[in-house]
């Protein structure tokens, strides 16, 4: 259990994070944003703000910086500022000013009078489901609708009614936002080399290319640097307007431009997450069998179409063993800002309405909830040969359910004074993925190495994991590697998404750290060198032949060199034609409602993964964890609300609720330890994401256990729960 080694730094605030970045001379920007969300701007009046104290530069549409496309090899197209008059949400960014210090940015901001052509906005998800789209792709390529059904059967409708129990209802999940620590921000500075970003996100090589085509400037004059994120949860994957902006500006000014959002601005300058409907139908047979499930699901999104939230896709194609399945995607676009990827996009919200669908065939079927689940265990997702490579769930169960003591649980709650007391349980699923990685590791002359890529650390603990990955790889202590992440300078580390950087970045490590040895030996054993000619062994850090040994660093100097770097590179690749990957877990809640406010309190919680190997528990339990706290926040505090206007009602973080300390019991976080060699080398799967899967639902199921009331949407606020 090593503790984040980046702690220190972070608590005592010598972490430098992008907007921390000063240097003599920084300007500083303040964007601006439309107050409609549908039209065209057919004026902007700058005079004021132009003549306002310390002003250098006011950038609108109709005084451009010019930005060409944006595009990132893992993303494609990403958004550009202020390219376009037209306006698509309410909170766009439609403009920057750059002044000599902060408040006068803002203040000159505040003076610009824009006019708009204004059309009506299209801003009700809900009154949008009738008229869904396709949407035009989504993730992995999937078809927008699919079937796989038994021998002999028909249609999903068929496996339906041929079904002895069904369960069928519609459930509702809230826009929500990100909302990291660190709002959006960047430091941006050019000289003879060309430009140099800093600026919190994913993954600084993605940056470095989206920079790259935007500013038309060959990649390797774009150099992004992000040693420290605070947050991102897939907001910060693609660059923001802060970064666009702040790079542009510094270039047309010839001056470092420091752009940092508002939190306010945050909310509507970047991408959240979308809202959900999802009708979920499940049929299954006396003994709980699942015969038929069928998950038809839309998501918001923003008028550029540019994201869709795959919630059937994430999760029911994959969950259970059913016979018959039928899954399908809609979207409704809508006069509100881009959606993106947000921590487990799809399976999040699609857990909600699944697992709070299998609680309810359960109760159906008077059967216990794991024991449904149990019955329905998949060996391989449903239509597809290929098994899981590794799966425990059912380990899961039976070590949460003794811990959690649920064989305590009464089907109809219990009470503990002015409260009604229940328990809910859910299944949690992510993919286990990896992206293309390469690591650099450098063994050096004092005797320490490093082990260096690309990647990011947006508070996951990867920079840990990276040097006890290295560690072991090298065959040395943690405390003598140095990792090195966030820098677009070093190779490409995959990106700290999709609950992948560990597998990426720690398979990539471990076949650096071998071509790193070979070269060791190789130099120790060359011609003049104190092993010339002879069988040499590597451990320990120390080349051995002929009962003699010396350490890498000592060999380094006997040969007059002060260090020695090899790169390693690793991608998915055979493995996907022969498994199919996943961790697992099962989630459980304990939640007291009071009998008369009606108030809704967690009061225990436990989640059991199967991840494959775990790497560092000691931050592994953190991402988990606050994964798991995600899950009841989702439950019982986020939503944003949207006027009809477009505008968000409760664009901060005293109107967009999320939990405080009060809200949050203590934690439980148990691993079982599969490692997983056939999803790679290093045997472990991702632990970023799964988290939150299934936690809504296993709250909302625990309501339902204390309350009888079944609340079908997220979030779940004292309202839903009076005495029906
Ligand atoms: Mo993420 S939603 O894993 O960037």
């Amino acid at each position: 259990m090593t503790s984040r080694i980046d702690g220190p730094l972070k608590v005592t605030g010598q972490a430098k994070y992008g907007a921390d970045n000063l240097f003599p001379d920084t300007l500083h920007g303040y964007i601006v944003l439309s107050t409609v969300a549908n039209g065209e701007i057919t004026a902007m009046d700058v005079t004021a703000a132009k003549s306002a104290p310390g002003v250098v530069g006011v950038y609108t549409p109709f005084d451009v910086l010019k930005l060409d496309k944006a595009v990132s090899s893992v993303f494609g197209e990403t958004w550009v500022p202020l390219q376009t008059k037209e306006v698509a949400y309410y909170g766009q960014p439609i403009g920057v000013v750059v002044a000599e210090t902060y408040e006068q940015a803002r203040d000159a901001a505040m003076t610009v009078e824009v006019t708009y052509d204004e059309k009506p906005a299209v801003t009700s998800f809900t009154d949008g489901l009738a008229t869904a789209e396709e949407p035009p792709e989504i993730r992995g390529g999937a078809p927008n609708e699919m079937s796989v059904l038994a021998d002999g059967v028909e249609s999903i409708e068929d496996a339906l009614a041929a079904s002895p129990v069904v369960v069928d209802n519609t459930y509702f999940t809230a826009t929500q936002h990100h909302t990291p620590m660190e709002p959006h921000s960047a430091v941006a500075r050019w000289d003879a080399a060309g430009l140099t970003i800093y600026s919190g996100n994913q993954a600084a090589h993605l940056q470095a290319e989206e920079l790259s085509t935007a500013l038309g400037v060959d990649r390797s004059q774009v150099r992004c640097i992000n040693p420290f994120v605070g947050g991102a949860f897939g907001g910060k994957a693609r660059t923001s307007a802060a970064g666009f902006l702040a790079a542009a500006a510094a270039r047309a000014l010839d001056r470092p431009v420091k752009v940092v959002m508002s939190r306010e601005q945050v909310f509507t300058a970047t991408a959240g997450r979308a809202a959900t409907a999802q009708r979920i139908a499940l049929g299954a047979d006396k003994d709980g069998k699942l015969i038929a499930l069928r998950h038809d699901s839309v998501s918001s999104t923003g008028m550029d179409r540019s994201f869709v939230e795959p919630t059937s896709h994430g999760t029911s194609r994959e969950w259970y063993a059913t016979k018959n399945l039928h899954i399908s995607q809609k979207m409704v676009p809508l006069n509100i800002p881009p959606v993106t990827y947000m921590r487990a996009p799809g399976e999040a919200p699609g857990s909600f309405a699944l697992e709070s669908a299998m609680d309810e065939l359960a109760i159906a079927l008077n059967m216990d909830p794991i024991e449904l689940r149990l019955r329905n265990n998949s060996t391989a997702p449903p239509g597809k040969d290929l098994l899981w490579s590794s799966k425990h769930l059912d380990e899961c169960y039976q070590i949460g359910a003794m811990r959690f003591g649920w064989a305590n649980r009464s089907p109809h709650g219990h009470e503990d004074g002015d409260w009604l007391v229940g328990m809910g349980t859910a299944t949690a699923m992510f993919p286990g993925l990896r992206f293309p990685a390469t690591v650099r590791a450098t063994f050096k002359a004092d005797d320490t190495a490093e082990v260096g890529t690309g990647g990011a650390d947006p508070g996951t603990g990867l920079l840990t994991v990276l040097a006890l990955v290295g560690a072991e790889s090298l065959d040395i202590a943690p405390d003598r590697v140095t990792p090195v992440l966030g820098d677009s300078a070093l190779p490409p580390g995959g990106l700290s998404g999709g609950s992948t950087a560990t597998a990426s970045a720690g398979s990539a490590t471990m076949v650096a750290a071998v071509e790193l040895i070979d070269q060791l030996v190789k130099l120790a054993t060359s011609a003049g060198a104190p092993f010339e000619g002879l069988e040499v062994t590597y451990e320990g850090g120390r080349v051995l032949a002929d009962g003699r040994s010396m350490t890498f660093g000592e060999l380094l100097r006997a040969t007059g060199r002060t260090e020695l770097t090899a790169t390693g590179s690793s991608a998915p690749g055979e493995e996907l034609t022969k498994h199919s990957f996943s961790s697992f877990g099962a989630q459980f809640v304990e939640v007291k409602v009071h009998k008369l406010t009606r108030e809704a309190r967690v009061t225990r919680m436990l989640g059991v993964f199967d991840a494959g190997r775990i790497i560092n528990e000691k931050t592994a339990r953190s991402q988990l964890s606050g994964g798991m706290i995600w899950g009841v926040s989702a439950a019982l505090h986020e939503g944003i609300e949207i006027e009809p206007s477009g505008r968000f009602a409760n664009a901060d973080l005293a109107g967009y609720l999320v939990p405080v300390n009060a809200d949050i019991p203590d934690i439980g976080v148990h691993f079982v330890q599969y490692p997983d060699t056939l999803h790679s080398d290093l045997g472990a799967k991702g632990v970023g994401e799964i988290g939150v899967v299934g936690v809504a639902a296993a709250v909302a199921n625990a309501i339902h256990n204390a309350t009888g009331i079944r609340v079908r949407h997220i979030p779940i606020r004292i309202e839903d729960l009076l005495d029906s």
